[in-house]
């Protein structure tokens, strides 16, 4: 027997007739999760924060008072993948000192079989590896671990329904965000999210509207309807992703509507004449175009050409004038050469987003991009990195300045991080907007006056 599990033996022996629930109750025992990455694990972690609270834990102020850590990984990049094991390195002393803590780990990492085989390898001492498709069961597997010492290892296939009902306990009021779908099926050359999200399902329409308008009844202002790829969303029958969203138009009282992410080769005029349609869907669309190069767009298995990319954003300003435009773009992918790269630059000078996420290309194993030749220096992939955030920042700020002088209706969101005395909301395009004001402020809409602009944040007052 391994030392951490002797001693879990010992403090657990006589606990076996008790439930998570009566067991974690009675001992006040504390749980911390620590989230990486996207919006999507943002809201699986409210959902693992509601099936903890579910089976008895409350939270912990941070990680040195928590009896149970979990890790929700992330593995897009590199750098993600790295964050974690750093972070989860540091807590091997503290596991020593307090074997009863339970150290999780779960995820879009620990879904790659590879990963999740290293991930024990290199931290023995971690008491459960969860992937993504069996995150639900991390109750039973918290039940084995504390009762039976069993240590889960699982990586579970993809099923095929969506486990709906689940807890959840939601951090972001007055915001809220919904699911519509999950996997992706596009297998673009570079991404590992296909392999560890899996094949694309869609939720009922009858659920999303049932979970919104329950949200709406709970007092949240604003929805962000969250998908890989919301526009290949098929409910029953033909339901679209435009027909769904009239729908919750229609049938529900929201205020706002957010979605996220649009990919290009599938955002219909049909989407655009709704958005047209209804003041409350939010006039931002993320739209990521990865790279200005049409050779590159190929490798990269996009779907689409530069031009066809700059036809949709020039209809796209035609319907939606003023709509808040961002993208997602990759630095350095195998086979970049310089002509390339100008052309990203150029693609982002003529659309002129109002942001964009850059990244430097990151190799993950398995990909089809993993085997292409043509493989970008690091320095080269850095210098590229560096030029394309120096043009982008330029651009962001100008387009804030325009802002200045004029009134935007703001959802207050919650008191600003650096000033007590200011409140901070987003315009319906998503901008961020700071001004002068109490907490009674937050969950309402209010008009503000812009006076000052910065590439991250907008300044204002009360109208
Ligand atoms: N390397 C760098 N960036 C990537 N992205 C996805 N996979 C990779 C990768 N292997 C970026 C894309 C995507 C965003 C969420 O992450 O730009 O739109
Ligand atoms: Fe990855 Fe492409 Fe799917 Fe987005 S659309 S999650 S980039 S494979």
């Amino acid at each position: 027997m391994m030392f951490f599990d002797a001693i879990y033996h010992i403090l657990y022996y006589n606990s076996s007739m008790d439930t998570v629930k009566e067991y974690a109750r009675r001992k006040g025992l504390r749980y911390h999760v620590i989230t990486y990455g996207c919006q999507m694990n943002d809201h699986e972690s409210e959902k693992l924060c509601g099936i903890l609270e579910h089976a008895g834990y409350t939270k912990s102020t941070g990680s040195e008072d928590a009896d149970l850590i979990l890790f929700n990984t992330c593995c897009i990049r590199d750098n993600a993948e790295q964050k974690v094991y750093g972070n989860i390195g540091a807590l091997k002393k503290q596991k020593e000192e307090n074997p009863a803590l339970l150290l999780i780990v779960s995820g879009c990492m620990t879904q790659q079989k590879e990963a999740a085989k290293k991930m024990a390898r290199v931290f023995p001492f971690v008491d459960i590896i969860l992937g993504t498709h069996n995150q639900y069961e991390l109750e039973a597997a918290i039940k084995d671990r504390i009762f039976d010492k069993k240590k889960t290892r699982a990586h579970a296939e993809q099923k095929q329904e969506i486990a709906e009902d689940t807890p959840v306990l939601r951090a972001g009021w007055p915001l809220a965000a919904v699911n519509i779908m999950y996997g992706c099926d596009n297998f673009c050359s570079y991404c590992i999210v296909p392999y560890v999200r899996g094949r694309e399902r869609s939720r009922s329409p009858e659920k999303i509207l049932r979970e919104i308008d329950s949200l709406t009844q709970d007092g949240y202002k604003e929805v962000m309807l969250l998908g890989q790829n919301v526009n290949s969303y098929r409910g029953a029958g033909d339901m679209t992703f435009p027909k769904l969203l009239a729908r919750i138009c229609a049938d529900t009282k929201i205020d706002r509507i957010r979605f996220m992410t649009s990919h290009p080769k599938d955002l219909s005029d049909e989407l655009l004449t709704v958005m047209a349609g209804f003041p409350r869907i939010c006039k931002h669309i993320h739209l990521p175009v990865q790279s200005g190069s049409t050779k590159i767009l190929a490798a990269m298995n996009r779907g689409y050409t530069r031009e066809g990319y700059l036809e949709l954003i020039g209809k796209i300003r035609r319907t939606l004038p003023g709509c808040v435009l961002t993208t997602d773009i990759i630095a350095g992918f195998p086979g970049e050469d310089d002509q390339d790269f100008a052309q990203t630059l150029s693609l982002i000078e003529e659309v002129r987003f109002d942001s964009a996420f850059t990244f430097v290309y990151s190799k993950r194993s398995g990909t089809k991009a993993a085997d292409m030749p043509g493989v970008v220096k690091k320095a080269v992939q850095r210098e590229r990195i560096v030029r394309l955030i120096a043009v982008q920042n330029e651009i962001t700020e100008e387009k804030n300045k325009a802002y200045v002088g004029k009134d935007c209706t703001v959802l207050v969101e919650g008191v600003s991080a650096r000033d007590s005395a200011h409140v901070c909301g987003r315009t319906d395009g998503g901008k961020m907007v700071n001004f002068a004001g109490g907490s009674d402020l937050i969950g309402s809409f209010r008009a503000v006056h812009i006076t000052q602009a910065k590439r991250t944040t907008l300044f204002g007052e009360l109208r």
